[in-house]
């Protein structure tokens, strides 16, 4: 492929040399700056995502959370041109980068972002809170305004949040998850939450218990019971809205939060759409609609650095045992004892499973044990990132900004041999481009 490729591109040269054909363009001179990540340095690998801080005790729809409860909530407000502000809710995913609904940064010209928040009024007293102005978000390219579908963005914060016990990142979910039907999830959010018209948003984080509901398909349940179109359950997360569970207005961009409780961490399944503004938003009984995470965890990853987890791999062994139980025949009192052994054999199959301790959670590469080199992503054959091992430290490494293995002349990444099925056809004519025909 390599070789086809320079021989195409010696051609082109050529061809461009000869002025027959095309043009060549030299390759930006900000593609050459090397960029090495030394994972070790950055917050998410030293951080256990999605671990929350100590429980309240009651546990009722819609109640105020213990304070800093859920250490990835962000709470955002978002300014817009004509100096009008509106609020959101966001979950931290990262150091360096905020989940929330792509609506929310509609017409925003900057995003305040605030974290270790529980009460949200200026004079609040939280100690622990941490804020940011950014003026960098990423929307999902295929939503536009009003759409079900696609309503994601991740905002990018100008320096990394310092991660305590009051911030913390949430775990993403796996790429490859279940429909999640019937599991138990928890919304969050300072939105609108009593039915009292014009009582406002709620000062503290509220927290609402639901339960997912069907999405399958095009036309599941959620479909059916929401009013708001066709849209695809893969890309929708829908839970129950009955008894007040409901998310309202205010509480847009905000998680849906499920508790794994083998890892005994949270991760964000949904992002909340649109809320209801209407005054009857808790009794409406309408589904809660919330963007799937799982859906989108490679769009994450193809627009920062968070690497997607792998599923944790649980073996099971069936060991079968076999036992020899004896049974002795009744003895008769008057004749002489003769004992006759019956031997009956018993098998009692064992299952035993095996999962990865949760002290080993997997958040990045590892390079114990590696000898120095440039090893493939292992969670993606044909990624555009790499890792570098060097005296069992890893380095990340993003083309087309890796400086030492980039070709000048090819004007591309040159993965080593190694690199697994790492050709880039499509990034050198989409992304990476280089020269024009
Ligand atoms: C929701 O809160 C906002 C902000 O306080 C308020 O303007 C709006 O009237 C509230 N909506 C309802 C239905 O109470
Ligand atoms: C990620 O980027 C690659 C390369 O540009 C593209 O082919 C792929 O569709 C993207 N995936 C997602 C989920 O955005």
């Amino acid at each position: 492929m390599k070789l086809a490729f320079l021989v195409f591109f010696l051609a082109t040269l050529l061809a461009a040399v000869l002025g027959q054909t095309g043009e060549f363009y030299p390759c930006k001179a900000d593609v050459f700056s090397a960029r090495a990540v030394l994972l070790h340095q950055e917050p998410k690998v030293n951080v256990q995502c999605g671990v929350a801080n100590q429980m309240s005790s009651r546990i009722v729809a819609g109640s105020v959370v213990t304070p800093n409860e859920f250490p990835w909530m962000a709470f955002l407000r978002i300014t817009f041109w004509s100096g009008d502000s509106a609020m959101c809710g966001g979950t931290v995913i990262d150091g360096r980068w905020i989940l929330t609904a792509a609506h929310c940064t509609f017409g925003a010209v900057s995003i305040t972002v605030i974290l270790g928040a529980h009460d949200i009024t200026l004079s609040s007293s939280d100690a622990n809170r941490q804020e940011f102005t950014s003026h960098k978000w990423i929307v999902h390219p295929s939503w536009s305004y009003g759409d079900v579908e696609n309503d994601i963005a991740i905002i990018e914060l100008p320096f990394p949040a310092t991660f305590s016990e009051y911030v913390r990142p949430a775990c993403l979910p796996y790429v490859d998850d279940p429909n999640q039907l019937g599991n138990p999830v928890t919304l969050l959010g300072w939105g609108n939450y009593s039915s009292i018209p014009d009582s406002g948003f709620s000062t503290y984080l509220r927290k609402t218990l639901t339960t997912v509901i069907s999405s399958a398909g095009t036309t599941g349940q959620c479909q059916q019971q929401s009013g708001v179109g066709s849209f695809s359950g893969d890309k929708i997360i829908c839970s129950d809205g009955s008894q007040g569970r409901r998310f309202c207005y205010g509480d847009d961009g905000g998680p849906m939060n499920f508790y794994d409780s083998y890892w005994g961490t949270y991760s964000v399944v949904g992002i909340a759409w649109i809320g209801d503004k209407s005054s009857d938003c808790q009794n409406s009984r309408l589904p809660n609609i919330y963007t799937r995470v799982s859906y989108y965890v490679n769009w994450i990853y193809n627009n920062t650095d968070i690497v997607p987890t792998p599923r944790p791999v649980t073996t099971t062994t069936t060991t079968t045992t076999t036992t020899t139980t004896t049974t002795t025949r009744p003895t008769t009192t008057t004749r002489p004892t003769t004992t006759t052994p019956t031997t009956t054999p018993t098998t009692t199959p064992t299952t035993t499973t095996t999962t990865p301790t949760p002290t080993s959670y997997p958040s990045g590469f590892d390079c114990k044990g590696k000898p120095n080199g440039v090893y493939p992503n292992p969670w993606d054959d044909c990624s555009r990132t790499f890792f570098y091992c060097s005296n069992e430290y890893v380095y990340e490494y993003v083309c087309p900004d890796a400086g030492t293995v980039f070709n000048e002349v090819l004007c591309e990444c040159d993965f080593t041999e190694n690199v697994a099925g790492c050709w880039d056809e499509h990034q050198r004519t989409e992304e990476f481009t280089c020269y024009m025909i």
